[in-house]
């Protein structure tokens, strides 16, 4: 069997027209333009690279960007200053603070500052609560993007052996929230659990988010099965001083046993932008008493 790819850039290319347009309507009829605050600490390439492709999303989008740059050693009291007055500014709907951050910063403290309404990463405790009691709340993009993905397949994930490598605030954690609100059957398994494999091998949906470079081979995963790859690891190339972006599961042998699977990168990717503009434009409607955009539903 080859699997079918599924092409994480059109789908989110697709998500990100209808964003788009929602947004252009906001403005005509509403005159409302979403605003979203990026922060960034320090000078990490990776991250430095996220928030850049993030901010030009934002714009791309017809969205105000308010990026906020700060040095590696600012103060906890410093960052938690700049998100007081994000909460306080009206134009900004939504505040990323990307992770990680410096050790002298504690990261629980910081998102516990954000305001959970501007919270479009969802990781503020209220909207994990939130999720995990099954209200509505602003969802992590990641995982939001991995469920739309899915959902490309499978037109309902009800009842699908569904299993997430990788516990994660992130990604993990909240996933197995969204999977169980689809009525999926969801087991989540990492470092410390006993026979991996077998366990994988029971996926119908299997989710890989535990960063480590192409740890899962072909033999984990079940004939037909779809497979999402959250991973995005740098490795060596083949030749010296070049390096590639290697997911966390060994491509060519699973695309022979699966039925459906992402590729790294141009899978997960691309939807954690899209999701996030989706998640920005829903904190503002809700920010201003507007029905929330009826997209991705
Ligand atoms: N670092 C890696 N992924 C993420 C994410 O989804 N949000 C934030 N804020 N930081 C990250």
């Amino acid at each position: 069997m080859t699997a079918r790819i599924i092409d994480g850039k059109t789908i989110a290319a697709g998500l990100r027209g209808n964003v788009t347009d929602a947004v252009h309507r906001l403005r005509r009829d509403r005159g409302l333009v979403p605003g979203l605050a990026v922060v960034l600490v320090g000078q990490n390439p990776a991250s430095e690279v996220y928030v850049r492709n993030k901010s030009k999303a934002v714009t791309e989008a017809g969205m105000y960007p308010f990026d906020q740059h700060l040095p590696e050693d600012v103060s906890e009291a410093g960052l938690l200053d700049l998100i007081a007055r994000l909460n306080a500014d009206e134009n900004v709907n939504g505040i990323l603070v990307q992770l990680p951050l410096p050790p002298q910063i504690d990261s629980q403290k910081v998102i516990s500052a954000i305001d959970p309404a501007k919270d479009v990463d969802g990781f503020h405790p209220l909207n994990v609560g939130r999720l995990a009691s099954g209200v509505a709340a602003l969802v992590p993009c990641t995982p939001l993007g991995c469920i739309f993905l899915a959902k490309t397949v499978h037109a309902s994930l009800a009842g699908l052996e569904a299993v997430v490598i990788g516990r994660s605030n992130i990604v993990g954690k909240p996933l197995v929230q969204l999977l169980l609100a689809e009525n999926a059957t969801v087991t989540i398994v990492h470092s410390k659990t006993r026979d991996l494999e077998t366990v994988c091998r029971r996926a119908d949906l299997l989710v890989a988010a535990m960063g480590r470079p192409e740890m899962v081979r072909g033999g984990w995963i079940k004939p037909g099965a779809t497979v999402i790859d959250v991973g995005i690891n740098r490795v060596a190339g083949q030749h010296a001083g070049k390096s590639r972006i290697v997911g966390d599961v060994a491509f060519s042998e699973a695309a022979a046993i699966a039925g459906a699977i992402t590729p790294v990168p141009g899978g997960v990717g691309p939807m954690t932008i899209a999701c996030l503009l989706l998640n920005t434009l829903r904190a503002a409607c809700a920010q201003k008493g507007l029905p929330a955009p009826q997209i991705g539903k």
